[in-house]
């Protein structure tokens, strides 16, 4: 890695500060006699970075006291099935969050799943309830990712209103609630995606870039305002430089847009552990709903 003029945001800090909180106040709802927050986590099929990201978030529950329930099926598993397996989890009040890793097998239709997923047991917030909670700036649950890009801006660069954001990516999990995120803290905003007509010159009028295509390297250090603020969504595995083996690079090119901002997230290490540390946050806060409604029968999505 090359000398960098800007300051490298770490990610990993970040959410271990936010882990050892959410971990804090796990200990502290169990001292007052409630069961620890549950997450039943699903994965479907074998795609090896799936197997891997759940592992990690399955690692991250129990670290911070929350319980995780795993359901691994293979590839083969019926959409029928899987949708029982989701009706079953949210009628079990012993599960608080329930999380579905995407990618599902082509054969399932994803968008019908999330929308069987409980709203308040949606730790994701993929749920079309959620999307429309955070479009128009109700309470409910924040896609992970998202989330933690939010709180590393936050942290990093103070109040953003006024901020010139771009945000290259359109995709639901990211592009879209992120936007939404980013009008509510008062940025001005523009959302660029692969139809966008000239990136580079919307890239050099922005304050803040967030990067969340999945194109290796896509972001040029020449494109960027001097002094901007660079956040990498992308995880991208390609080839080493000595052609052998792979490592992972973001959607930005790292060493020279490092010479231009003046804060970046690495890959690995920036956005990835503030995603983890958000499902617990989430995962928390579903604890706290359902224990909440035990004494509030009037929400409008009854269990
Ligand atoms: N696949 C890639 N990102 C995510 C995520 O945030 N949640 C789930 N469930 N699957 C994903």
């Amino acid at each position: 890695m090359m000398t960098t003029g800007g300051q490298i945001i770490d990610g990993k800090a970040h959410a271990a500060t936010l882990r050892a909180g959410i971990a804090q106040q796990v200990i502290a709802r169990m001292a007052a006699g409630a069961r620890a927050p549950a997450l039943a986590v699903v994965l479907v099929g074998d795609d090896p970075a799936s197997q891997v990201y759940v592992r990690n978030k399955i690692g991250a529950c129990e670290q911070a006291g929350i319980t995780s329930i795993e359901h691994r099926h293979d590839t083969s598993l019926s959409q029928a099935d899987l949708l029982a397996l989701v009706a079953r989890l949210n009628a079990d009040p012993a599960v608080d969050g329930i999380l579905v890793q995407l990618p599902l097998p082509a054969h399932i239709d994803t968008a019908c799943v999330i929308a069987a997923i409980h709203p308040d047991k949606d730790v994701d917030g993929f749920h079309p309830v959620n999307a429309g909670r955070l479009a128009t700036g109700l309470d409910g649950f924040v896609p992970c990712t998202p989330l933690g890009c939010l709180r590393l801006l936050e942290s990093t660069l103070g109040d953003i209103t006024g901020a010139e954001a771009l945000v290259i990516g359109r995709s639901n999990i990211v592009g879209r609630p992120l936007a939404s995120l980013l009008i509510s803290a008062s940025a001005t905003v523009t959302v660029a995606h692969s139809r966008s007509r000239d990136l580079p010159d919307l890239t050099r009028r922005a304050d803040i870039v967030i990067a969340a295509v999945g194109r290796a390297e896509m972001v040029r250090g020449h494109w960027l305002k001097p002094g901007a603020t660079v956040i990498d969504v992308g995880i991208n595995r390609v080839p080493r430089d000595s052609g052998v083996g792979t490592k992972l690079v973001g959607d930005v090119a790292f060493d020279e847009a490092a010479q231009v901002a003046a804060h970046i997230t690495p890959v690995p290490g920036g956005v990835g552990p503030m995603t983890i540390a958000c499902l617990l946050e989430n995962t928390l806060k579903a604890a706290s709903l359902a224990a909440a409604q035990d004494h509030s029968p009037q929400r409008p999505f009854p269990r």
